[in-house]
């Protein structure tokens, strides 16, 4: 069966400095294009289309099926798809607030047995590199382990163009092996997972659902 990825977008900028606003846009466009030549299916997941409650109430907290229609339609969409592909600017040397934000609104059991890959980026010459050593932690606690390999774009608005197609005097070629590189241990992990996931690995432990104080030692 095709591997269904979401590549979650993880900007919500509009802002003039710094320029240009939302290179995630572009990062997401040009990981898409590499998933897509694999012949993955990959869907985007831009935080700008989604309307979240506020105060903050995460989709757990709903009973089944009553959470607003947005958080329904992506709770959905996160159970259903093979892996992710998370895609992070860095603010002050951590990952995007608005990415952590949206995964925040769902719980572990949408995510979990799945891999993730980390792909991040900056303006500058670091690439983001800080805000990934934390996104590690993070999407492990989801359940969606990071594949080991990750992806790294400093001054990405020198690489890619706004439609997420590399700048003409872009070495495309080296950059497509990068991104493959990644993009091939996230497949790898999601095919085996996918064979696995009717086994139910839930059932080797009583989920956690009521407080979470049910992770603590006996
Ligand atoms: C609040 C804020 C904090 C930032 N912190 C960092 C940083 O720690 N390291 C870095 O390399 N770039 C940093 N930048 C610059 C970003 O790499 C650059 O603005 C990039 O375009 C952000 O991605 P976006 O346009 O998709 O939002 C920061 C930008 C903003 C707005």
């Amino acid at each position: 069966m095709a591997l269904d990825i979401l590549v979650f977008l993880g900007s919500i900028r509009d802002s003039s400095p710094p320029r240009p606003a939302r290179l995630g846009h572009r990062i997401a466009q040009a990981t898409m294009r590499r998933l897509e030549a694999s012949n993955i299916n990959a869907s985007l997941i831009d935080p700008l289309d989604i309307t979240l409650p506020k105060p903050f109430k995460p989709h757990f907290s709903y009973a089944k099926g009553k959470a607003p229609q947005d958080m329904e339609t992506l709770a959905q969409r996160i159970g259903k798809a093979d892996g992710y592909v998370m895609v992070s600017p860095e603010y002050n040397h951590s990952m995007s607030p608005a990415l952590a934000d949206l995964l925040n609104h769902f719980g572990s059991s949408l995510y979990a047995y799945k891999p993730s890959a980390i792909v991040t980026y900056s303006a500058g010459q670091w690439g983001g590199t800080r805000a990934a050593v934390n996104m590690r932690t993070f999407l492990s606690e989801l359940g969606c382990l990071p594949v080991s390999a990750m992806i790294h774009i400093p001054k990405s608005q020198e690489i890619f163009n706004e439609d997420g197609a590399y700048m003409p005097e872009v070495d495309g070629t080296r950059w497509d092996g990068y991104f493959d590189r990644t993009l091939g241990q996230l497949a790898w992990w999601a095919k085996a997972a996918q064979t696995q996931r009717n086994q139910a690995p839930d059932a080797m432990a009583e989920p956690f659902t009521k407080s979470p104080s049910q992770r603590n030692a006996p």
